[in-house]
Order: structure tokens, then sequence, then C-alpha cells
């Protein structure tokens, strides 16, 4: 008796060392992002940053443009002893690996901005997400857009509609399709609606798509453009230029209302990049961040899903929102 209850005690003992062990652990979290180079994901990382110096936990930022670089930095991250990560992965298709490669490594994972699907394209339930809402985004797209034709005087019949889409991730067509619906639900003619697909979600793939729509469609002189964020309007806005549209031919509305957008805005005179809806990098960076750690430090798990919204920003307006997004 009197050596089992010693060995209980004993057990007990160790498992507590071991959990002090495990609690005293420096708290590591890995920021995972499909393209750090786009002005989106730096500002995530740079509230990331904010939400680590506030607890005191070590931020490991890395890029993952691919899904091999995307499951070494996974692996990277146990190595340093890190015990979870936020992600945007590259293709959400992979959605099903990242669960697998988290468990085996003992890490905790939630995504943000692209939610993660298994094999079957449904998202993954298990993998708390913070993301925009896109659908409502993409309507406030679309509204402002028809709000800009009408200010103008533009007939919608001789308007022509760009869409740049990228219709493999489900949060950039859900953005779209909100875009082209408000746009429809304002009068605007169905037929006008020009789609252009792109290869990849930056400037230069919309740029690339938008150059071909534009020629095919040369009937249209005036235009409307959107997409699933910035570049992708950007790309639009640039590629109309080649064609000699111009701020006063071209009204592009983004989502996003970084650096790309600000960038724009900044110039002395207005080019077709007209607005964007600002969306929340320091919710998307900071908030998910803090999520993660107190599900280290507290086991207790973020919500399922979390949906942001977002504003339209333009020229008139962009300072104070900048200042109201921190
Ligand atoms: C996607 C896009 C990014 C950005 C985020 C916002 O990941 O590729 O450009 O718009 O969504 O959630």
């Amino acid at each position: 008796m009197k050596i089992k209850l010693l060995a209980a005690a004993l057990t007990a003992t160790l498992a507590t060392a071991a959990f002090m062990a495990h609690a005293a652990d420096p708290v590591k979290i890995g920021f995972l992002v499909k393209q750090a180079e786009e002005p989106w994901f730096q500002d995530e990382w740079r509230f990331a940053e904010q939400a680590a110096k506030e607890k005191g936990f070590t931020l490991v930022k890395i890029g993952v443009p691919n899904g091999e670089k995307m499951m070494a930095a996974i692996d990277n991250l146990a190595a340093q002893k890190a015990q979870g990560f936020v992600i945007c992965a590259p293709d959400v298709k992979l959605g099903a690996a990242v669960e697998r490669q988290a468990k085996r490594q003992n890490l905790k994972v939630m995504s943000v901005d692209d939610r993660l699907v298994d094999g079957a394209g449904k998202p993954i339930a298990s993998i708390p997400h913070m993301g925009i809402s896109g659908y409502e985004i993409g309507r406030q797209v679309g509204k402002g857009l028809a709000e800009e034709m009408k200010a103008r005087g533009w007939k919608p019949e001789e308007v022509g509609a760009l869409r740049i889409a990228y219709d493999q991730l489900p949060t950039a067509k859900e953005r779209t399709q909100g875009a082209v619906d408000a746009l429809k639900e304002a009068g605007f003619p169905a037929a006008n609606i020009v789609d252009a697909p792109q290869s990849r979600t930056d400037t230069e793939s919309a740029f690339n798509a938008a150059n071909i729509a534009l020629t095919k469609q040369a009937r249209f002189k005036r235009w409307v453009a959107f997409g699933l964020n910035d570049e992708a309007v950007l790309g639009a806005v640039r590629a109309a230029e080649g064609r000699g549209l111009r701020a006063d031919s071209m009204i592009g509305i983004g989502i996003g209302g970084s650096k790309t957008a600000l960038n724009e805005f900044a110039k002395p005179a207005a080019t077709g990049f007209y607005g964007t809806v600002q969306i929340s990098p320091k919710r998307h960076g900071y908030e998910t961040s803090l999520l993660m750690h107190q599900w280290i430090t507290a086991n207790q798990a973020p919500p399922a899903v979390t949906l942001t919204s977002g504003n339209l920003m333009t020229r008139k307006n962009q300072a104070e929102l900048v200042k109201a997004g921190g």
C-alpha cells in the first residue's frame, strides 16, 4: 500500500514537473503567409509583431509561396519548439496536409484570410479561421462602382465591367460574386460583365489577364473593374492605361487598403484606381496572434470562424480611415 501511494505521489510529481517544464517553455508562434511581398501580408506581420511584443512571445514569420516550402516551414517551426502557427496557405486545398502535419508535430494551427478546405473542397471546421466576409465586402465594391458610375452620368449599357477572376480560391469567388450581384441589382447589364481569369493573385497576372480581356472587348470605351484584392484591380487599371483609358474612363475598386491602394491615392493626379474596401490587417494579424497565444497558454481555443468587415475608402476619406485602422 505504502509503495503504491509513494508511486502515485511520484507519478503526480513527475507529471507536474513535466507540465511546468512545458509551461515554462517560451511561447513561440509561427505566422506563415502565401505572399510575403504583398503589402497586406506585410501589414499582417507588423500587427502580429505588435501582439508578440505585448505578450512577450517570439513570432516566427515565414513566407510560404508553395506547398513544399509550406511543409518545410511547419517542420522548421516544430524543430524550433514553437507551439502553434497562424497560416494563409498558398493553396487552400492543402488543408488536409496542413492539419495532418500540425497534428504530427504537436502544433496548434489556425488559418487566416484563406480558409482551408479538405479533399472534397469543404472547409475544415476543426481549424479555427479568421477571414473577411467576402460576399458582403464584394457587394460594397459593386455598390461603390454603381454609385460612382451614376455620379459621372455613365450609361450602364455603354460600360464594360471587368471581373479579374481567381475562382479556385473560395474567398476570391465570393468577393467578385458579391460585386457582380450588387452591380446587377443596380441595373447594370449582366452581358457587359467580362471575366478575366488571373493565374496568380498578384498585380502582374491581373495586368496580363486584363490586357487580354480589354483587347477582346475593345467596343467599350468606359470600364469599371473589380477583383479579389487591390493588386488585381491595380493590374486592370495599369492595363487600361496602356490602352489610353485613364481616370476619366476607368473606375476600379479594390479590396485591401494597404500600401498598394495608398500609393495610388498618394499620386498627385487621380488614376483609374478610384477606391478600395479597406479591411483590417490589424484584426487579421494582431488578433489571430493573440488568439493563438491564448490557445497555447490557457488552452482556450479560438472561435471556429470569425468574419471581419470593411469600409469603402477613396481619396476623399483615406486619411481618416488610415488613422482609424492603426
Ligand atoms: C486573400 C488575398 C489577399 C487579401 C486577403 C484578405 O488572401 O489573396 O490579397 O485580400 O485575402 O483576407
